[in-house]
């Protein structure tokens, strides 16, 4: 069987796309990470993607005509790399109807919230101001809704301390072992 491609979508920092790209390089994931999709010029996860060998496309939004045709192009780049599955990690756009169109079902994210508690940008603080003692993350399929799509996979924690900065290491160091677990899953 022709091993299966894996296209990451980043925006940043690019924790999670090491994390999947150290996973398929090491065999704990039985797929390739064939392509990262970054919308920003410069962000980090560019350099991560130099150090593992994996080909970029950086497609830049206001080089487009619309927001149709900047998923288009991308839409395509998936085709020429005949991606089965694309893992958003950090994408800070809403998919739209163009690359659901051709994507839909095959499509997931990752957030750092125990979902349907904590949408948004801004969930793990939103979590710690809220006086919550349970944190965790959420893995989904992208539907066009906001972090709405049906749940896949969700890993907890239990934590009482005071220090939102502890609070987020453990959630970024949980999510880069739930993503890897649940795309061995998924492929
Ligand atoms: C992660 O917390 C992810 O859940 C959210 O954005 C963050 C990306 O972090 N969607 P990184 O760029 O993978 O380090």
């Amino acid at each position: 069987m022709a091993q299966k491609k894996i296209a990451v979508f980043a925006s940043g920092n690019g924790s999670n796309f090491e994390a999947i790209a150290a996973a398929c390089a090491g065999g704990r994931i039985a797929a390739r990470v064939a392509l990262l999709v970054c919308d920003k010029p410069g962000a980090y996860v560019l350099e991560r993607a130099a150090k593992y060998g994996v080909e970029t496309f950086v497609a830049i939004p206001k080089e487009y005509a619309s927001k149709a045709e900047f998923e288009t192009a991308i839409a395509d780049r998936l085709d020429e790399k005949q991606i089965d599955l694309v893992c958003l990690a950090g994408y800070m756009r809403i998919i739209s109807p163009e690359l659901l169109g051709r994507y839909g079902g095959r499509i997931v994210n990752i957030h750092p919230s125990l979902l349907p508690a904590f949408k948004g940008a801004h969930a793990i603080q939103d979590a710690f101001e809220s006086g919550s003692r349970v944190y965790g993350a959420t893995i989904h399929w992208v539907d066009d809704t906001l972090d709405g799509g049906e749940i896949i996979a969700q890993r907890a924690f239990h934590y009482t301390g005071e220090s939102i900065a502890e609070v987020e290491e453990k959630v970024h160091a949980l999510e880069h072992e739930l993503y890897v677990d649940t795309i061995n899953t998924l492929i």
